[in-house]
């Protein structure tokens, strides 16, 4: 990777490596997502792009981090840690704008500014490393992260000159027909030179179909004044996939689930068919657990070990099962605790419930948790069966040991080890034989 410039350029660079801080912008609107939520905010397997851009820059321990915000920052900030320094863009004028509010709160700061895009999820953090070693090892002012698409449909396209060196940056609606015909694309990633960005980010003009300051528009500007410009290629495109359609969003997401159910597959988890499975980021499973097709795990949710879940099973947030819990078919499940050895299989639906362990949950249980102003918790302790079609109404209880019959409705709490039946519930025996 020779540029014109490199060539000539000895002069060891005037900071240290260490000396690198982060602007990360995320003050768009959801325009193309056609959106009232902010385009950041729009999830990959049940959390917000951003969380995963945010993480991405935390693992580079830079000196500071900046997000810029502006649409509905109210919200975004929300999903932002403590530490990171948010700064607002009042106009939404364009991302050399967005870039420029950046700067504001980082006067002082000598070394590499890396800008990332909240729009950019996938991205990896040995693929920034190669980045800002490039950009720093060979003194560069402003390095480009690029790659190669078939269909560069959208992005900005990679101009170079006749030596091969990178001389602009044309967006598609600005580019002519023999542009677009570029493959090579700027996922968005840039490592800048501090001062040299700054300096330069006054020239650039809306001169543009979309009248915006373009941030793109600096690599020309710093090429022409002479400074050198360089560019380091990804090799998975995938990783650089920018997110501004719901395709988009949907492409990414399925690439999210295919590295989060890899992970677990890594990790001793079967997944049967990992194609129809949709674990939410976060999740925890326990080794020699079975995942069976069409199996929803939503937000915070936690499996242990040598569990059965599904086919069918929908594990909504705040589900704990814990060892060798048996989870389906056909169940739907939201806060709730399971205890070991406890079977729920067959059309049952948990909610708000703690259950002990070796339960077993006959077909079709129902906890009837919300009582039309509330939700209300049930709690069934070990060793407790639960005949077909029990509905149990919330807030109720069942003690140890407890038998309720087939068909029964449940309205109060049972005491342990006695045997009910009917509609309501009502005592059939009181105190059975363990086990009997
Ligand atoms: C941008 C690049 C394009 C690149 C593509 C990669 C520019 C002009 N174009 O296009 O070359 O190929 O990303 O995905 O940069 N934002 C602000 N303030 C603004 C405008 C945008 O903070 O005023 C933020 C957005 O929230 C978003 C990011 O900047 O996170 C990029 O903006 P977006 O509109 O998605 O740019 P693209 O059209 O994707
Ligand atoms: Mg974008």
């Amino acid at each position: 990777m020779y540029s014109r410039v490199s060539l000539f350029r000895t002069s060891p660079p005037i900071y240290m490596k260490k000396d690198i801080v982060v602007i990360i912008l995320a003050a768009g609107k959801s325009t193309r997502m056609k959106s009232a939520l902010p385009k950041v905010l729009h999830k990959l397997c049940s959390r917000p792009m951003l969380g995963y851009v945010l993480d991405l820059v935390a693992g580079l321990k830079p000196k500071q981090v900046v997000a810029v915000l502006g649409n509905q920052q109210g919200l975004v900030r929300k999903v932002i840690p403590k530490g990171i320094k948010i700064v607002i863009q009042k106009k939404l004028i364009g991302t050399a704008d967005a870039v420029k509010a950046g700067l504001s709160a980082l006067k002082g700061f000598k070394g590499t500014v890396l800008v990332l895009y909240g729009d950019i999820p996938l991205l990896k953090k040995e693929t920034l490393k190669k980045l800002i070693d490039y950009h720093f090892e060979n003194n560069v002012d402003a390095t480009l992260l690029t790659t190669t698409l078939k269909k560069p449909f959208g992005y900005g396209r990679i101009m170079r000159d006749k030596y091969s060196s990178v001389c602009g940056i044309v967006e598609e609606k600005d580019a002519d027909e023999v542009q677009k015909d570029i493959k090579e694309i700027n996922t968005g990633i840039i490592a800048f030179r501090k001062d040299r960005l700054a300096e330069n980010l006054k020239y650039i003009r809306p001169n543009n179909r979309k009248k915006e300051y373009y941030l793109t528009d600096i690599i020309e500007i710093l090429a022409k004044r002479d400074y050198l410009v360089d560019a380091v290629k990804v090799d998975d495109p995938q990783e650089a996939l920018g997110i501004n359609t719901r395709a988009e969003l949907a492409k990414a997401n399925s690439l999210m689930q295919k590295t989060i159910n890899d992970k677990f597959m890594q990790n001793g988890v079967t997944i049967m068919d990992p194609a129809s499975t949709f674990i939410s980021f976060g999740t925890k499973i326990g080794a020699d657990t079975v995942i069976y097709p069409f199996t929803v795990i939503e937000s915070n949710v936690k499996i242990g070990k040598r569990c059965s879940v599904g086919p069918f099973a929908h594990l909504r947030e705040g589900v704990e099962l814990k060892d060798d819990v048996t989870a389906g078919n056909f169940i739907e499940m939201v806060r709730s605790r399971i205890g070991v050895k406890t079977f729920v299989k067959h059309f049952s639906y948990i909610a708000d419930s703690s259950v002990g362990s070796n339960v077993n949950i006959g077909a079709g249980t129902v906890t009837a948790n919300f009582d039309g102003i509330k939700k209300n918790h049930t709690i069934i302790e070990n060793n407790v069966k639960i005949g077909s079609d029990t509905v149990i109404v919330a807030p109720a209880k069942i003690g140890k040991f407890a038998v309720t019959g087939a068909g029964s409705v449940i309205t109060k709490n049972i005491p342990d080890r006695t045997v009910v039946v009917g509609v309501p519930a009502r005592i059939l025996t009181k105190k059975r034989k363990k086990n009997g």
